[in-house]
């Protein structure tokens, strides 16, 4: 019998002063350094948390400047019930962004299609003229969703982890949830009775202008992407940026600007020790790399490990290996334009009476862009009031290409700005959901995006991963996937 990997040494200091966790996260996008956040709320302030990050703060979070103003040009929206994202807001002290009402419009190419007005009485009547009881169906339907996924915030009140995005979704609406990852939006919603004229004409310009895809994507995303339609939205003023680099300071983390270039799997034979070595050239900004290996306990991947987002990293040494995750991110353009906006190319030629501050669009052959909008400031000033389309203003559009000409605007513009992103998953209807737990002690955030890619379900990933890294740690196995919750919780009260 062989004891040498456990001697009764280590099982005495494991009691008495239990071996400080060394984590690591990598990625400082809103699932990163919530994941520091959350890790120094479980693990407690003796340990360092290390965060890596190569390019800026924030990740898909970013601002770009124009004018002297900032406006986002990543993730922008957040739902009134993303209850993490709240939380975040709240404890670090930001505020939230005032809208500034503005009407929308759908655009098929040749006709808008659909304007809201003033009225709300008369939209309302004007929905239900055009496409009956759909759209009450609709709303339902997003709301019973929600409802369900809402439980997420209660499990994880109470400490409960699951070793994978299918365990997640199960616990929360059962195999339907799992269910509503397969299949087709389309689909789901001409089941329930939602009629083709309104997915074609309401359902579509969303998805476009949320994921730049169209409605075949998997029910469940098609879901997150209409809550995101709702009018309960707000965002960070001052740039949701602001909560990553918030978080980060708040969880007294050692951010490294370095990009991880290897993991690797390290043996030590003691039992808690399976440790992971990550490799990266720290100093970049100095002329020559160091080069620099770190031995960590627990390393936590927030970035997506898809080849089409280049992460960079390398694994080695892993049995069985693994290497880049199958599928792609779709590239979706962010435009930033200062100048007027071309009303005639909507069938205003009179921009004076052009009401709207944002146009999506139905998929049609040839449209270049998915959405075109008026935005405003990450700061708004009180007196601040949206530009009326006669007058230069910010207008944001998204396209799935970059745009070769300024098709959009008159003649004149003072300046544009071109973001062009890895944004979400190219979402197909069969494709499966990644794993959390890559190797012990090596876990995988951005998997979660493939159920629904939002700032909120990278935090609930991130509050997940802290969780079940905290059990494993703790060999606490009855906190990990466990059946029945919403009962087991209400009898634990
Ligand atoms: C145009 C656009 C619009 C969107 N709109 C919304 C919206 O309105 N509402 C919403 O909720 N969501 C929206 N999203 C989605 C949302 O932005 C993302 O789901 C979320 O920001 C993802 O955060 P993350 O931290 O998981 O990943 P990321 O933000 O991608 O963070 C990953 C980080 O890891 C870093 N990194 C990568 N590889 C390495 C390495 N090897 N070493 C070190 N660092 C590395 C990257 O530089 C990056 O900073 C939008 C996204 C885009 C692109
Ligand atoms: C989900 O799909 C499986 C297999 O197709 C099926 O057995 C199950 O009933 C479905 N669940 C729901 C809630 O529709
Ligand atoms: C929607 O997008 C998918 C994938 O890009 C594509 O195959 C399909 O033809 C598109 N159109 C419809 C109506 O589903
Ligand atoms: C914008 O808002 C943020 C957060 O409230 C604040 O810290 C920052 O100073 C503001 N910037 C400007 C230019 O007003
Ligand atoms: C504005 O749009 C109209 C209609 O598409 C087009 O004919 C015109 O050339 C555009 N103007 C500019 C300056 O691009």
């Amino acid at each position: 019998v062989s004891h040498v990997h456990s001697s009764p040494f280590s099982h005495f200091f494991s009691v008495i002063a239990p071996v400080l966790c060394a984590p690591a996260v990598v990625g400082a996008g809103i699932g990163g350094s919530a994941t520091a956040h959350f890790l120094r709320q479980h693990f407690g302030s003796e340990v360092q948390v290390d965060v890596f990050e190569k390019g800026a703060v924030g990740g898909r979070l970013a601002t770009v400047t124009v004018n002297h103003n900032d406006y986002e040009s990543g993730g922008s929206i957040i739902h009134s019930l993303n209850l993490h994202m709240q939380e975040f807001v709240k404890q670090l002290g930001l505020k939230y962004r005032r809208s500034v009402a503005g009407k929308t419009a759908v655009f098929n190419g040749e006709d808008m299609i659909l304007e809201e007005t003033d009225w709300y009485l008369l939209d309302l009547f004007r929905l239900w003229w055009r496409y009956g009881i759909s759209f009450i169906r609709l709303q339902m339907w997003v709301e019973e969703i929600m409802e369900k996924f809402m439980r997420i915030y209660k499990y994880q009140a109470h400490g409960y982890a699951f070793s994978s995005v299918e365990e997640l979704l199960d616990s929360l609406g059962g195999s339907g949830f799992i269910n509503m990852t397969r299949r087709p939006l389309s689909n789901s919603l001409l089941e329930l009775g939602v009629s083709q004229r309104f997915i074609d004409e309401v359902i579509e310009p969303v998805m476009r202008v949320n994921y730049g895809q169209n409605v075949s994507i998997p029910a469940f995303v098609g879901a997150v992407s209409l809550a995101g339609a709702q009018n309960n939205l707000w965002a960070v003023e001052g740039g949701n940026k602001l909560v990553c680099s918030g978080l980060l300071k708040m969880a007294n983390a050692n951010l490294l600007q370095a990009q991880v270039s290897s993991i690797s799997p390290v043996y030590t034979g003691a039992v808690h020790r399976s440790r992971i070595l990550a490799t990266c050239n720290l100093g970049i900004l100095q002329s020559g790399y160091k080069h620099h290996k770190n031995l960590y306990d627990i390393v936590v991947l927030a970035t997506p490990l898809q080849a089409s987002v280049r992460s960079g990293i390398r694994f080695q040494g892993f049995t069985p290996a693994f290497e880049e995750l199958p599928g792609n991110y779709h590239s979706t353009v962010a435009t930033i334009v200062h100048g007027y906006l071309n009303t005639s190319f909507f069938g205003f030629p009179d921009p004076r009476l052009f009401p709207f501050a944002s146009v999506l669009t139905t998929e049609t052959l040839d449209l270049f862009f998915n959405s075109v909008a008026s935005v405003c400031p990450v700061n708004i000033s009180t007196g601040f009031r949206r530009k009326q389309p006669q007058e230069a203003g910010v207008y944001k559009v998204f396209s799935p290409q970059p745009l070769d000409k300024i098709f959009l605007t008159s003649q004149s513009y003072y300046s544009v700005q071109v973001t062009e992103w890895q944004a979400y998953p190219c979402y197909g209807s069969n494709q499966g959901l990644s794993p959390v737990e890559l190797h012990p002690n090596l876990y995988y955030l951005n998997g979660i995006e493939l159920a629904g890619s939002a700032m909120e379900m990278s935090s609930v990933a991130a509050k997940n991963i802290a969780l079940l890294a905290y059990h494993r740690w703790n060999r606490q196995t009855d906190m990990v996937d466990q059946k029945d919750l919403m009962h087991r919780i209400k009898t634990e009260l």
